[in-house]
Parts: C-alpha cells; sequence; structure tokens
C-alpha cells in the first residue's frame, strides 16, 4: 500500500470562464485527504464544493496547481487513465442519484463491472452481495424510480462500491432525503470508514459533520477552516 495521503491537492485553482470574465472557483487550495479518513466538506452554496470535489475525483481537471492520487500527478495521465482511476479506485456519490431507470437496481449496481471485464454470472453475485448488505431482496429487480428516495440513494452506494473502490466522494447525498435517512446514509459512510474506506462527503447538513473525522470548510473557493473532532 502507498504511503501519505490518498489525495493530495496543491495550490488548485479552478477558473471558470463565463462569457469573457474569468470566475475563479477555487482559489488555491492545498490539502491532504488521509487515507481511511471520513472527512466532510461544507461551505455556503457557490463556495465551490463541487468543483473541489469533481476535481479530487479526476472528474474535471484543475486550471492550475495539481492534484495527487497516491503520489501520482493527475496532470500527467491521459483520458484514459483516469477514466480507469475514476472506474477503479473511486466511488460517485451524487444528491440525485443519477441511477437508470431504465435498468433494475442489481444492473445498476452491475454496470461498473462491466467496464472491468467481469463475466455476467460474477457480476450478478458480486451486484447482489454488496446490495444485500444496504437493502432488503425486494427491491432488487424493481426499477429504481419504484424506491423511496433513501433506497435509492443506498442502490447508489452499492453501485459506487461496486469495484471495490478506495475514496468514496458524495457530493450532497442526503440533499434530497429526510432526516432519518439522512442519518442513515451517514452512518453507512461511517461504517465503511470502519472498514477502510476513505470517504469525501459534501454536506450542507451540519448534524452529519458528526459522523466526521475532519471538517473543511470552505469560504470564497478557499479553505478557511480545518477542525479535527
Ligand atoms: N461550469 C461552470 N461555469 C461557470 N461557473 C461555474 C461552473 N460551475 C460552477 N461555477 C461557479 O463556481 C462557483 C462554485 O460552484 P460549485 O458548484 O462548486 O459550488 P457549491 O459550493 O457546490 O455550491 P452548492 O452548495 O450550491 O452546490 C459558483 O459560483 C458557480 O456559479
Ligand atoms: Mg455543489
Amino acid at each position: 500500500m502507498a504511503e501519505g495521503p490518498i489525495v493530495k491537492l496543491s495550490d488548485v485553482w479552478k477558473v471558470y470562464l463565463v462569457g469573457k470574465v474569468e470566475y475563479p472557483a477555487l482559489k488555491g487550495v492545498s490539502m491532504e485527504v488521509e487515507r481511511g479518513e471520513f472527512l466532510c466538506i461544507t461551505g455556503a452554496s457557490g463556495s465551490g464544493k463541487s468543483t473541489l470535489l469533481n476535481v479530487m475525483g479526476a472528474l474535471d481537471r484543475p486550471t492550475k496547481g495539481e492534484v495527487f492520487f497516491e503520489n501520482i500527478p493527475l496532470s500527467r495521465l491521459s483520458s484514459d487513465k483516469l477514466a480507469e482511476l475514476r472506474n477503479r479506485r473511486i466511488g460517485f456519490v451524487f444528491q440525485t442519484f443519477n441511477l437508470l431507470n431504465h435498468l433494475t437496481v442489481v444492473e445498476n449496481v452491475e454496470l461498473p463491472m462491466i467496464a472491468l471485464g467481469i463475466p455476467p454470472k460474477k457480476r450478478r453475485e458480486r451486484a447482489i452481495e454488496i446490495l444485500s448488505k444496504f437493502l432488503s431482496h425486494t427491491v432488487i429487480y424493481k426499477r429504481p424510480l419504484e424506491l423511496s428516495g433513501g433506497e435509492q440513494q443506498r442502490v447508489a452506494i452499492a453501485r459506487a462500491l461496486a469495484n471495490d473502490p478506495d475514496v468514496i466522494l458524495a457530493d450532497e447525498p442526503t440533499g434530497n432525503l429526510d432526516s432519518y435517512n439522512a442519518h442513515l446514509i451517514a452512518k453507512i459512510f461511517k461504517e465503511l470508514r470502519d472498514e477502510g474506506k476513505t470517504i469525501v462527503m459534501v454536506t450542507h447538513n451540519i448534524e452529519l459533520t458528526d459522523y466526521a473525522d475532519r471538517i473543511a470548510k470552505l469560504r470564497d473557493g478557499q479553505i478557511v477552516e480545518i477542525i479535527k473532532r
């Protein structure tokens, strides 16, 4: 296993061009995500949380600065290598679940395994095994829209775990859920952290930061505070 932080950002800037005006969404962010920690990112709307998460997860490239994944500078990787990194090492969870509604629940969880060439029978077994950790068997052959929001988000977490990633990046995963389900999802992330996963969760919900090991506060594209709990 590689030494040091699993993700490291060094003077990361993200500047969006809006018409002819440059808009800096991230202004020199330097931070580390420790292997096996549960890190929460908070901050007002527009402070740059999603931008930061997307840059961490190689969904987007910084305008300036460097992102390292296990000491590898991502700017040196081709888009194929970045896609492989995203598929094998990182799991993503979004506020709107982003499940495919024409597929069944189990097929959604199998999807990321197809790119790795895992044979159908094995895919199905593994998908069911992961799903059964979070959901009752009765939902496995339903379609996502037949499930509650809390259930859909648990399917999305199962899908994020399909290829056994090291890091899970979650952007306001509880934003569309009631308080009960929000806590349920945060507890799942804490359990995954206890099993050795690294979790980075963006949230507006201060109560949920209780589950985290550290809280990074963003303001106007800069980290203004990191609280260790
Ligand atoms: N593609 C884009 N083009 C131009 N500006 C953008 C783009 N994406 C984000 N921004 C701007 O960058 C800033 C940071 O956006 P970001 O989505 O990271 O904020 P956020 O903290 O996630 O907000 P929220 O809590 O509302 O999700 C915002 O002012 C936003 O308008
Ligand atoms: Mg956002």
